[in-house]
């Protein structure tokens, strides 16, 4: 399942989730930063797991339920994560920033009022350039507010 919707892919087993993401599904929400694990930027969530989808050969992700960054929308109306990010400058030149919300929709879902410091160490897996990350955990926190009183 991919953002609720089953999907049939033709895919060696060994093809990266990443790729079959964004070239077979055309999803390329999923970004490649290092395409080694360490900046996050191809975050996915997988049965509810962050996970690196550079990593995850795609015979791993078979019968599981994969959500992309495109999948937390509904329709035109953006996540509370999204619209946070937009509204706080949360995002700059935008790679990291997919990988950045669904790892902050991750961590809410568990933290729904995280501190400063959950927040850094919730996103601890996630690499930004731009930013400073001030304006990310600034959406974050903004994000937690306005879920709370939802
Ligand atoms: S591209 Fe996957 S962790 Fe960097
Ligand atoms: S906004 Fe550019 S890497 Fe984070």
């Amino acid at each position: 399942m991919v953002n609720g919707e089953t999907k049939t892919v033709l895919a060696y087993p060994m093809e990266r989730l990443l790729d079959v993401l964004r070239v077979d599904l055309g999803l390329s929400g999923a970004k490649e930063g290092c395409g080694e694990g360490e900046c996050g930027s191809c975050s996915v969530l997988m049965d509810g797991a962050l996970v690196n989808s550079c990593l995850v050969p795609v015979l791993q992700a078979a019968g599981t339920s994969v959500v992309t960054i495109e999948g937390l929308a509904a329709g035109e109306t953006l996540d509370t994560v999204q619209q946070a990010f937009l509204e706080c400058g949360g995002a700059q030149c935008g790679i990291c920033t997919p990988g950045m919300i669904l790892a902050a929709f991750h961590l809410l879902k568990g933290k729904p009022e995280p501190t400063i410091d959950e927040i850094r160490e919730g996103l601890s897996g996630n690499l930004c350039r731009c930013t400073g990350y001030s304006q990310i955990v600034d959406s974050v926190l903004e994000a937690a507010r306005r879920r709370v009183e939802a």
